[in-house]
């Protein structure tokens, strides 16, 4: 029996599938372009190969493709016949993952990786900022996020994939010195990974060195492909660092190019929150944003994301609602959110709504409930603080600068070194 790079049996006599297999999950794990292609390649070598079917639905599900999804699930059940035990619970938990059965997905990922630790795509469900881990709503959820990747570590050895995620876990919970040994391992050990180079300006950020973050973010970002996964995301990192290094025109020309629905080929998620939150942190810094803009995005979040669910998109279209005054879409978030998190989505939408009529006592009283445990949304703290500056703000606006400033010495300290939140200073 053949085996998959992470020494998984596989079930395909064809060692053309295998190497495209690897090659697919290589470029999944690193968000490098041409995740698609290889899969597909592998389909092409076995049309049997389910583990390969499966690979495809996780990058058509990154991808907001859910016909393709569909599809590919069903080519992998349609084949699952003779797999061997690994597989089938490879199958099994991905097809809670594919169909949005996160809790139970999240569950199952755990007793997988107790009896395959190695089987690296299911393993990866429960990383990063956007996993089943980072979007479970738990309170404590980012402890729980290191916890995880500090169990895995033992089987994984100098894997630079297991590495660079264990650096996100603990940069997150502010182990910077740890996160910074971990993170520049794995990058000598693959310098192409985009998660790892994303990582690594997470880094940057949270250590405050903005002008350094961004001067090595944009050298990757140039050369990276606008098809890969966090191509987006990263141009956000850019965008934001423009922004707070005083380079708006540089700012902007990353919005409109490489950010904003219209040009934009990232996943939904990131094109909704990505857009929404460097024209608010630009808002909050002084700088003026024109309503179109606001219009145009509130249009793009009832297509994409029309039903809440997912707090971490719904407190972003709650945002741009607010802002382009569609208040009707904002009271829909209101009154409906759902997920683990709809408590604090419904709070921090109502909070958006106040703020847009200039309540800001209300507003502040609302989001000074949501800081706390604003953790629970899943997402970066680098992303969140777009929450505990709308508080900032909130508070500004109210003559209670002082206090603003007490609660950001505590919450995040980079606020006050920097001329990021206007009126602050
Ligand atoms: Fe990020």
């Amino acid at each position: 029996m053949l085996e998959d790079s992470y020494g998984n049996k596989i079930s395909t006599n064809s060692a053309d599938a295998i190497a495209s297999y690897n090659q697919g999950v290589h470029q999944f794990l690193g968000a490098e372009p041409n995740v698609e292609a290889s899969f597909k390649a592998a389909i092409s070598a076995d049309p049997k190969f389910t583990l390969a079917h499966v690979g495809l639905a996780r990058e058509m599900q990154l991808r907001g493709r859910s016909g393709g999804v569909k599809q590919s699930l069903n080519k992998a059940f349609e084949t699952s016949k003779n797999l061997s035990a690994r597989e089938q619970s490879h199958l099994s938990v991905s097809s809670l993952l594919l169909r949005g059965k996160s809790a139970e997905a999240r569950a199952a990922v755990y007793e997988h990786v107790k009896e395959w630790p190695r089987d690296v795509l299911i393993a990866q469900m429960c990383t990063s900022v956007f996993g089943l881990i980072g979007f479970s709503g738990l309170p404590g959820r980012e402890a729980e996020q290191l916890s995880f990747m500090t169990n895995l570590t033992p089987n994984y050895g100098d894997d630079w994939w297991c590495k660079a995620q264990l650096a996100f876990a603990q940069l997150e919970v502010g182990q910077l010195d740890e996160a910074g040994i971990n993170i520049e391992e794995a990058l000598l050990s693959n310098p192409n990974s985009a998660h790892s180079k994303h990582i690594r300006a997470h880094l940057y950020y949270e250590n405050l060195q903005d002008e350094d973050g961004l001067s090595y973010l944009q050298r990757h970002w140039e050369n990276y492909d606008p098809s890969g996964a966090l191509y987006n995301h990263i141009s956000w990192h850019v965008g934001l660092w423009s922004l707070e290094t005083g380079n708006l025109e540089q700012m902007w020309n990353v919005l409109d190019k490489h950010i904003s629905p219209d040009n934009s080929q990232g996943p939904p998620l990131n094109v909704l929150t990505d857009t929404a939150a460097l024209l608010f942190r630009a808002e909050l810094a002084g700088v003026e944003v024109t309503p179109e803009r606001w219009r145009g995005l509130s249009a793009y979040a009832m297509t994409k994301f029309a039903n809440p669910g997912l707090g971490f998109a719904d407190f972003h279209a709650a945002i741009t609602h607010a802002r382009a005054g569609n208040i009707e879409a904002l009271e829909n978030i209101i009154a409906n959110a759902k997920g683990p998190v709809s408590d604090l989505t419904k709070k921090v939408a109502r909070a958006y709504l106040y703020m847009q009529g200039a309540n800001w006592l209300s507003a502040s009283e609302l989001f000074t409930s949501v800081v706390r445990e604003h953790a629970r949304f899943g997402g970066s703290n680098a992303q969140r603080d777009l929450l505990d500056f709308s508080l900032a703000a909130c508070l500004i606006h109210q003559g209670r600068t002082r206090e603003a400033k007490t609660i950001l010495a505590i919450t995040r300290p980079r606020a006050l070194q920097k001329d990021i939140i206007s009126g602050l200073h």
